[in-house]
């Protein structure tokens, strides 16, 4: 086992150490304390499940509520008052209102439908390209990593494109995790304007339906009233603020974890049809969402061995899951040869109803985009190899991904 000081402070703190490489202590809790009761800054009893058997459970659990009107006081002390017209959505409820909202958009992410979306997320990734080919070194992740997963989410949702850098400013600032007075009032701030966008957006696509997205959810609601007018901003919020970060954090770890190990980027290249296989390896490997799968507990819980009580707040670390040697060979290796089979699935997407929506639109931005750079640029390297990565600092981990990815087109050798 290994030997960690302190490993619940470092998690809790979020050292800069634990950021750079959270798996040692992980690895601890996963041994010593599979359920471990925490205290973040926001004061609130957490519980943080690390073991790849009890998270899966706990994904699926009925008890552990995702439905924040259930547990309005602790929901408001951890995100405040501002993130609650916002978040009136399917990844903040329970059954039936889950069901409801789901359905409305689950067609919509199916991979046949996804897959008619290649052309299009193809052109993307070549016009980006084309751009970071003017630059050298390149910080890979506002030239490419962002603006990919953003372009798409958009497109698909029909934000107009002259408005996208000013919600994409607006999504990074409530994206952030921070629990600071000053970091509150703009995280609020961008809350209340995004409100607004939307409302806005919807009543555009209302007067003005184009082939989109929203303009279809509006005339379901506007039809048979499926969902109520703040349930339909709010979830246009949800499907722009879940498809971007998410999937451009795991851009930006998966090109540096192919570049760090040349061996295993090599065997994508000389084998292309790899390359799905190893997209669900770097999910499983280093994922992009950590601990952002909060659930409140309606009664008290048993999980493995330990009670936790009605009203605790219970975060599954999907991160240390993804790494149990009790469910994978050799966790703490990169091996894109893994076999990936339904008994082998890895949390990355979640699990069990909440189960991401947009994993099909994930895996196929991420294949699409690993293939277009390193096709395009076959001497891709890191600027400086010898350094180590500079991850986001954040209070409590919820998510995973580099600060920058400095990379060179071509290395002088
Ligand atoms: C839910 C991960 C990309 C939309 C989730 C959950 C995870 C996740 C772990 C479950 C959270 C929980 O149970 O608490 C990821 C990762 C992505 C990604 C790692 C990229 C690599 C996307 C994209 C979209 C999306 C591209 C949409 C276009 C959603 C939605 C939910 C969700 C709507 C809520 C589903 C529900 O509550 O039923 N995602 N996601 N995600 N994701 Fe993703």
């Amino acid at each position: 086992m290994t030997t960690v000081e302190d490993p619940v402070a470092a998690a809790a703190r979020c050292t800069p150490e634990f950021r750079r490489n959270p798996h040692p202590v992980y690895a601890h809790l996963r041994d010593e304390a599979p359920v471990c009761p925490m205290r973040p800054p926001h004061g609130i009893d957490t519980y943080l499940i690390t073991r790849y058997e009890d998270a899966r459970a706990a994904l699926s659990d009925p008890r552990l509520s995702k439905d924040m009107y259930g547990a309005m006081d602790a929901y408001r002390r951890i995100f405040g008052d501002s993130s609650l017209a916002l978040d009136d959505n399917m990844l903040n409820s329970d059954p039936p209102k889950h069901t409801r909202l789901r359905k409305l958009v689950n067609s919509e992410f199916t991979p046949r439908r996804v897959e008619s979306l290649r052309p299009r997320i193809q052109d993307v990734v070549e016009t980006l390209l084309d751009g970071c080919e003017t630059r050298e070194p390149v910080d890979l992740l506002p030239a490419f990593a962002f603006p990919l997963p953003i372009t798409v989410i958009c497109e698909l949702l029909g934000v107009p494109r002259d408005e996208r850098s000013q919600v994409q400013g607006w999504s990074t600032t409530v994206a952030n995790t921070g629990f600071g007075e000053e970091f509150k009032q703009a995280q609020a701030k961008a809350e209340e304007s995004m409100h607004a966008y939307f409302a806005d957006l919807l009543a555009r696509k209302r007067s003005r339906p184009g082939d989109d997205l929203l303009s279809a959810l509006t005339a379901t609601r506007d039809k048979d009233g499926g969902l109520t007018e703040n349930e339909l901003i709010s979830t246009a919020f949800l499907l722009m603020f879940a498809g971007h970060k998410t999937t451009a954090f795991l851009i930006g770890n998966a090109v540096y974890h192919l570049l760090a190990n040349p061996a295993q980027l090599r065997a994508v290249r000389e084998n292309p049809e790899l390359v799905g296989r190893a997209v669900e390896e770097l999910v499983r490997y280093d994922g992009s969402v950590e601990t952002a799968t909060f659930r409140f507990a309606t009664e008290d819980v048993e999980i493995a061995g330990t009670r936790i009580p009605k009203g605790a707040l219970v975060q599954i670390a999907l991160t240390a899951a993804n790494r149990d040697p009790l469910k994978f060979e050799s966790p703490d290796q990169f091996d894109v040869m893994r076999p990936q089979t339904e008994q082998s699935a890895h949390l990355g997407f979640g699990h069990g109803i909440h189960y991401c929506v947009g994993a099909p639109l994930a895996r196929l931005e991420m294949q699409l985009a690993l293939t277009g750079l390193f096709s395009r640029f076959p001497k891709l390297a890191l600027a400086d190899p010898a350094s180590e990565p500079r991850w986001m600092e954040v209070p409590f981990p919820a998510f995973r991904g580099l600060a920058e990815l400095p990379i060179v087109l071509e290395p002088a050798v």
